[in-house]
């Protein structure tokens, strides 16, 4: 397996073997991601953030994993406050990148920009979001929250529920559970189905979700209810955005229809998607699934940054 300088720009281009790899690496990463011990293995490294458009989760946490890790970080968080303003274009922001930092996490609205910015940095990015592709660090840590939870990903029955054409992480989760064997489900509202370039994918090798628009058909035997947020920030027309918007909610009336030791994920942010009351109780795994990151993104950074060894 060779992580060194590598870049991460979709989980397609991990095999199993390696996605399983940086599991057991983040699994040891768990003390020092708690405060309980401190690590240099990144010491005098720099990360690089571009957020080319909002976060809280993603850069934060690959901040903070940075740091963890003895690194320092530069970046920006808002490209207002960069040369992006004055018209800088994006290949020369990273050719910037390149020479300040030693490793790149991107966010960008468009689908297909980490790839593009892969070509003109000779060190690792990472794709931290692009636009309504995809967010291969995210599902890194939903997996991991996923084998915490149920001590095994293969075999598990997994929803994926929301806004499928526009959410970027169940784009990734799809490609990276077809991998492990899971049975896969997807429920969206009208209009907001999985991509057919995404159906189409898994189809390619004999994976064929059932797709359903009625979460109450499918919840009683799931043992993951993965939640995503409609992306009202990638709808053209508002009207359409406002069709769709509250035709699903994750209650407490819905979950009793549930099993017992049904995880509820989500990726966050929440708007209104999951009530406020599930967080109060065994299913709700969505913060600790946040926590996550912290251990995965290192994990991510020692790989790509130091390879394999101590
Ligand atoms: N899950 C996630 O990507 O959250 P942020 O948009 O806050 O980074």
């Amino acid at each position: 397996m060779q992580f060194k300088g590598r870049d991460v720009i979709a989980v397609k281009d991990f095999s199993k073997e390696e996605i399983i790899h940086i599991l057991d690496e983040a699994e040891k990463m768990i003390p020092a991601a708690k405060g309980l011990t401190r690590l240099k293995t990144l010491e005098g490294r720099i990360l690089c953030t571009l957020f080319f458009e909002p976060s809280t989760r993603t850069r934060l946490s690959f901040e903070s994993a940075m740091q963890i890790l003895g690194g320092g970080v530069i970046g920006f968080a808002d490209p207002s406050g960069a040369s992006v303003a004055k018209g800088e274009t994006l290949a020369d922001t990273i050719r910037m990148a390149d020479a300040f930092g030693d490793v790149i996490v991107l966010r960008h609205p468009l689908e297909g920009a980490a790839r593009f910015a892969s070509e003109y940095a000779s060190i690792p990015v990472i794709n931290g979001g692009d636009g309504a592709g995809q967010h291969p660090t995210q599902t890194l840590l939903d997996l991991f929250t996923i084998r915490q939870a149920k001590g095994k990903i293969e075999g598990k029955k997994v929803i994926l529920l929301g806004d499928l054409k526009y959410g970027r992480t169940v784009h990734s989760m799809a490609y990276a559970l077809a991998m492990f064997d899971v049975e896969m489900i997807f429920v969206s509202p009208r209009g907001l189905e999985m991509p057919r370039e995404v159906i189409r994918g898994l189809s390619s090798i004999g994976v064929t979700p059932l797709e359903t628009n009625n979460l109450q058909d499918v919840i009683q035997d799931a043992d993951v209810l993965y939640v995503t947020r409609i992306q009202k920030e990638r709808f053209a027309d508002i009207e359409d955005y406002l069709k769709v918007a509250g035709t699903y909610r994750v209650d407490l009336e819905l979950l009793k229809n549930a099993k017992k030791d049904l995880i509820v994920m989500h990726p966050l942010p929440r708007v209104d998607e999951i009530s406020r009351e599930v967080d109060a109780t065994p299913h709700a795994w969505y913060f600790k699934q946040a926590f996550n990151a912290i251990p995965v993104r290192m994990a991510i950074l020692k790989l790509v940054l130091e390879g394999e060894g101590p």
